[in-house]
């Protein structure tokens, strides 16, 4: 298994080009699976999840061309509707396979997604959405048997706005005849990725990035040349990195407006940024002190999946921090690791009070989830002396060779 050595301490200078996201980059490459034309997609970063989807892909029928960060994906001549056990728990995104391939084959059998390091992670909504467009579903032996002869469009109020359940019920309605509405949906950037993609094909979705999605289910579909946007959350890991750190970092492509939930949450007297056509500069001293609450929300709130990445930042800053995690209910396990670094942090379920003491040290820890290991890292960064992190594949499937990235950005980190 790989790991990262990482000598701390350095500050980091450079440009960074923010890869594609991937969790808009997945429910789009299911998406593709509803047209027989086509599909280019450019920016489509470099990652063990995305991976795992093509062999979804490629086994359902669907043929996958790679040219460095580009994709043409053709799903003519798809002919199966069937995502199996051994495929389905590699990605946790296999899921939104569900509505994409009902809506193309009419029928579609899914062994159910495994859980997850981070949580029990339900698919409750997900079926409960598919049911409210007629699509009948059993659940046996560990599959999904799902039935789609008779869909219709209809209206769907979500429970809670789950960004898988919304991007499952657009990818569902699309080829579905009639009028669908999303009531309730998540309002995450990447679900207007997915609106524009599905666009550019051909289809009728307005609404995206509100709460109320409005799709008209067209015959069929056509080809596309697209670019997946900026992944905001390896932006915030960045920077999160950088304000730890110091230095002087320039990120292209990413996209400040999308990431204020964090912007606020920096110490503005150790760090300034600025967003300057379409380069976000961040220039900090270091050393910041602080003393915020942190609560995980839905888009546009603070974003789950930066706590981690925050919880090491505030582990390293002076000054006491209380963070919430409202989302996942097991997403502290970077916590133990931290404090082996140092930190002075206590967990009572949902609720982490870290006490900065300005300075952590460097330990053997383990990578224990994505961006538990993206926090380790920052840790590591900031860290006294060598810091050894192992089992880093966690952080594989959503960062595109991270040691490259801030390699050339002056950190001193190896993988092994
Ligand atoms: C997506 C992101 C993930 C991010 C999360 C929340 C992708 C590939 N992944 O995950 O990185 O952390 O949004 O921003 O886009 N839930 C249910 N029943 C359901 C669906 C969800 O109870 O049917 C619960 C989940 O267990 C969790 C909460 O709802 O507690 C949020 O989940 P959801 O928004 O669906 O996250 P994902 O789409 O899985």
């Amino acid at each position: 298994m790989s790991k990262y050595i990482i000598e701390g301490g350095h500050p980091l200078f450079g440009t960074v080009d923010v890869q594609g996201a991937k969790n808009a980059v997945l429910p789009i490459f299911a998406a593709c699976v509803l047209t027989k034309s086509d599909v280019v997609i450019r920016r489509v970063p470099d990652l063990a999840d995305v991976v795992s989807m093509e062999n979804i892909l490629k086994n359902l029928g669907v043929k996958v061309k790679k040219e460095g960060n580009v994709r043409v994906l053709s799903a003519k001549d798809m002919d199966s509707d069937n995502i199996p056990n051994e495929l389905a728990k590699e990605l946790r995104s296999s899921v939104f396979l569900l509505g994409s391939v009902i809506g193309r084959m009419k029928s579609s059998q899914v062994a159910y997604p495994g859980g997850c390091d981070i949580g029990l992670r339900p698919i409750d909504i997900h079926i409960k959405g598919l049911r409210d467009l007629g699509v009948v579903i059993e659940e046996r032996a560990g599959y999904l048997f799902c039935d789609g002869s008779n869909m219709r469009g209809g209206e769907v109020v979500l429970d809670y706005p789950s960004v898988g359940a919304t991007e499952n019920v657009m990818l569902a309605a699309v080829l579905t005849e009639g009028e669908t509405v999303v009531r309730n949906a998540a309002r995450e950037p990447e679900i207007v990725d997915l609106q524009n993609f599905l666009v550019s094909l051909g289809a009728w979705v307005k609404g995206a990035g509100t709460s109320e999605i409005h799709i008209r289910g067209v015959k069929e579909l056509c080809g596309a040349d697209y670019n997946v946007m900026p992944d905001r959350i390896c932006l915030g890991t960045w920077l999160l990195a950088a304000a730890s750190c110091g230095g002087e970092v320039a990120l292209k492509g990413g996209r400040k407006a999308e990431i204020y939930s964090l912007l606020c949450k920096l110490d503005k007297s150790s760090c300034h940024i600025q967003e300057d056509n379409g380069i976000i500069i961040i220039r900090a001293t270091g050393e910041p002190v602080c003393s915020e609450r942190i609560s995980t929300r839905p888009y546009p709130g603070f974003p789950t999946d930066l706590q981690a990445q925050y919880c090491a930042y505030a582990s390293a800053a002076r000054g006491t921090c209380v963070v919430t995690e409202n989302i996942f209910e097991n997403r502290f396990r970077h916590v133990p690791e931290l404090i082996k670094m140092g930190a002075d942090i206590t967990v009572r379920d949902r609720v982490a009070v870290i006490k900065g003491a300005g300075f952590l040290s460097g330990a053997e820890v383990t990578a224990r989830d994505l961006r538990g290991g993206a926090a380790l890292v920052i840790a590591g960064l900031v860290a006294r002396g060598t810091t050894v992190i192992d089992d880093i594949r966690h952080i594989d499937r959503g960062y595109e060779a991270m040691e490259k990235t801030l390699s050339n950005i002056g950190a001193k980190i190896e993988r092994i």
